[in-house]
């Protein structure tokens, strides 16, 4: 990543500054932004302080001057950007935000969700092709979730959101591959942000549901970013519109059979079983 320029959305915590860090300390120059600028900022300074070099900018990314202002700006002060990872999420708006279900849908709710997770990548990607076009040669990488692929039961905005967004990274990697940009899209899993971590979210039976049904523990931020950087690398130049999902095999599953059969002593025994 040396030489590059990377710019980073929702990078003010979670995945997002897991890969704002990760492609810092693989050499790229990194453009943290954020809604919170003060999170950008925090997590810029973490990167200086480890000897890499970033910049911190506050961003709406589903405001489009906002955008075009923020990617003009990271061009002028680091150069052309060369990876752009559409990371930001309006995630407070699906735990327990309003996004529940269809009947009690408010329209105002479905419009944030979407301007937010699928407006936000277009803007972001729309204003940073003609650099990666002219280069030849550009990596976007777009974070997806495993609720685009099977539904959630109670976050249908957000799903619907997420498999716009798988859409249009295959739009964008069918007609801008040929002139030497790849888009692919990370699907996380259940990760364990701090959000995710915090009191009351029940963590030791979501690991004991992980562990009745994937041999793996649950994702870190920095198990999504490591494969962010992957796709965002030369490493992955072959690599394009595609979806990986980085779940530890969750999504490989069928749960309903494990429950059929009984097989989830583990998540009754949750308390007991695991620490
Ligand atoms: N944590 C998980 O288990 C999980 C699973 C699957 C997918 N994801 C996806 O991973 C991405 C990161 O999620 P996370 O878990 O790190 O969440 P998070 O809530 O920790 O981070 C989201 C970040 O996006 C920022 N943000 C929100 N609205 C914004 C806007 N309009 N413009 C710019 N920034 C904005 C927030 O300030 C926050 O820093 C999201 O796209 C989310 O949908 C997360």
């Amino acid at each position: 990543m040396a030489g590059e320029v990377a710019l980073v959305t929702g990078a003010g915590s979670g995945i997002g500054a897991a890969s704002a860090r990760r492609l810092a300390a693989e050499g790229a120059a990194v453009a943290v932004t954020d809604l919170a600028g003060a999170s950008a900022q925090r997590v810029r300074d973490e990167i200086v302080a480890a000897g890499g070099q970033a910049v911190a900018l506050a961003l709406d990314v589903a405001d489009e001057a906002a955008v075009r202002d923020c990617v003009a700006r990271v061009a002028a002060e680091l150069g052309p950007i060369g990876v752009l990872h559409n990371n930001a999420a309006a995630t407070a708006l699906s735990g327990g935000g309003g996004d529940a279900e269809v009947l009690t849908m408010s329209a105002e709710l479905w419009d944030a969700t979407m301007a937010v997770n699928v407006r936000g990548p277009m803007l972001l990607a729309r204003a940073a092709l003609p650099a990666m076009i002219a280069a030849g040669r550009g990596s976007i990488v777009n974070t997806s979730s495993g609720a685009a692929a099977a539904a959630e039961h109670l976050r249908p905005a957000y799903g619907a959101s997420k498999a716009a967004l798988e859409s249009l990274t295959r739009s964008i990697a069918a007609r801008y591959g040929p002139v030497g940009v790849r888009c692919n899209a990370v699907a996380p899993g259940l990760v364990l942000t701090d959000t995710v971590r915090g009191p009351g979210r029940g963590l030791r039976r979501m690991r004991a549901v992980f562990a009745a049904h994937t041999p793996s523990p649950l994702g870190t931020p920095d198990e999504v970013a490591r494969v962010v950087a992957f796709l965002a690398s030369d490493a992955a130049r072959y690599v394009n519109g595609v979806v990986l999902r980085v779940d530890g095999g969750m999504g490989a599953a069928q749960p309903y059979l494990a429950d059929l059969l009984g097989r989830h002593a583990a998540v009754e025994n949750a308390p007991t079983v695991l620490s």
